[in-house]
């Protein structure tokens, strides 16, 4: 299929009103700032525990039941069972209308429920991470799942998501005498049907092309040199306010892109090198056609794009996971861009984020198999 026969994204996007980059620092400069910055998290802790050291984890993080679920009598039907193991008991209803529950139970990484705070799941997911681009790796942090069960909020929350949680190590680190050679720049993107757009730099179009050595170059993309986790917060607040969002049947302003935010470390050499290179991506929702009612063509075509996309990208996953030599990642935009963070020795880290709902049972079971699937294969493959 020609992309480039794609509509761009319109309606509910401020694309043609969004000023530059550096007007919007300017202007958050001169006002007084009495938003909440992040505090210093406590100390890094440099877990060495080789469980976080995998090449892959997937974990999932279950989200509270939310104000309206409680005063419609719903219940969380998804019970944590320790640290790892996760139960689903979801509603079902035979021909004859009898109902019954089916109990599923999946074993991940880790398990987080609604009263695991950001800070603990950073600890377990992308810290490691954070040491690993240090150590001159690249990694990937994605969060997966139907719309509404907490994907942004994991990611990037502009306040406390993992992504500023890193920072504050990420700035931590480079403050020290060790690694004074290297310095942080951020890129922010958003990946909408099949094309990129530029989200520090007034949705510009972008294109991937390979270096020739195995590293995707996004070209053109505005790599925001960044001093401390403040420079980062304003920067991926003027980026933020460019995503492309849509109505569905699911959410009303659900997010219908992915939106990757990607840290760099590079050395301070001219020409610069990249050392590091640690990607958080808030993929869109997860949801299926049928769940998006009434939705109209552009909102159908969004989905399938967005669903073509995640198979590719549990491919990918899935190839890195068992150590293949191919990795399939020519399925999508979304995987061709990730290709260096499939290839090599770089390391990813999948939250599936799920809602404890009854009604949304069926999102739950389809994100939980999502997460697992590849895994299951990893493991019979080995027997
Ligand atoms: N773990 C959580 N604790 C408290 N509130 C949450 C949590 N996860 C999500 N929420 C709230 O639920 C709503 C939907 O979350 P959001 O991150 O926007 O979902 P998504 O990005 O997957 O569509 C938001 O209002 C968010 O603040
Ligand atoms: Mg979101």
């Amino acid at each position: 299929m020609n992309q480039r026969a794609r509509p761009a994204p319109t309606s509910d996007s401020p694309t043609h009103q969004q000023g530059s980059l550096e007007a919007f620092l300017q202007s958050k400069a001169t006002r007084p700032t009495n938003q909440s910055t992040a505090k210093a998290s406590a100390a890094i802790s440099l877990s060495t525990s080789n469980d976080l050291n995998q090449r892959i984890r997937v974990c999932v993080r279950k989200r509270p039941l939310n104000k309206k679920e409680t005063s419609n009598q719903e219940v969380d039907i998804a019970p944590l069972r320790g640290s790892r193991t996760i139960e689903l008991n979801a509603p079902k209803t035979r021909i004859d209308l009898t109902r019954y529950t089916e109990t599923h139970t999946f074993t991940f990484d880790d398990t987080f429920d609604g009263s695991s705070s950001n800070t603990q799941i950073y600890a377990r997911t992308a810290q490691p991470l954070v040491d690993y681009i240090f150590k001159g790796g690249k990694a990937t942090c994605f969060a997966h799942g139907q719309t509404g069960s907490g994907k942004t909020y994991t990611m990037l929350d502009p306040n406390h998501g993992l992504y500023v949680l890193a920072a504050q190590d990420i700035f931590r680190l480079l403050s020290s005498e060790y690694y004074a050679h290297l310095s942080a720049s951020v890129g922010f993107y958003e990946i909408y049907q099949g094309q990129l757009f530029d989200l520090l730099n007034q949705k510009a179009k972008l294109v991937a092309r390979d270096d020739g050595n195995g590293n995707v170059v996004i070209a053109g993309l505005r790599e925001y040199p960044i001093g401390s986790v403040e420079d980062l917060m304003s920067v991926f607040e003027y980026g933020n306010q460019g995503r492309t969002t849509g109505k569905t049947g699911a959410n009303n302003k659900s997010s219908r892109s992915h939106a990757v935010l990607q840290i760099l470390l590079k050395t301070k050499t001219s020409p610069a090198k990249v050392h590091g290179k640690l990607s958080f991506i808030d993929l869109a929702g997860s949801e299926r056609g049928a769940d998006r009612g009434d939705a109209n063509d552009k909102t159908r075509q969004e989905g399938a794009e967005i669903n073509k996309s995640l198979l590719a990208l549990k491919e990918c996953i899935r190839a890195l996971d068992q150590n293949k030599n191919h990795t399939p990642f020519r399925g999508s935009k979304l995987t061709q861009v990730l290709r260096d963070s499939f290839t090599g020795d770089s390391r990813t880290c999948m939250i599936a984020t799920i809602s404890p709902n009854n009604s949304n049972s069926e999102h739950t079971l389809n994100t939980l198999r999502y997460a697992d699937r590849y895994r299951i294969e990893a493991i019979q493959e080995l027997d």
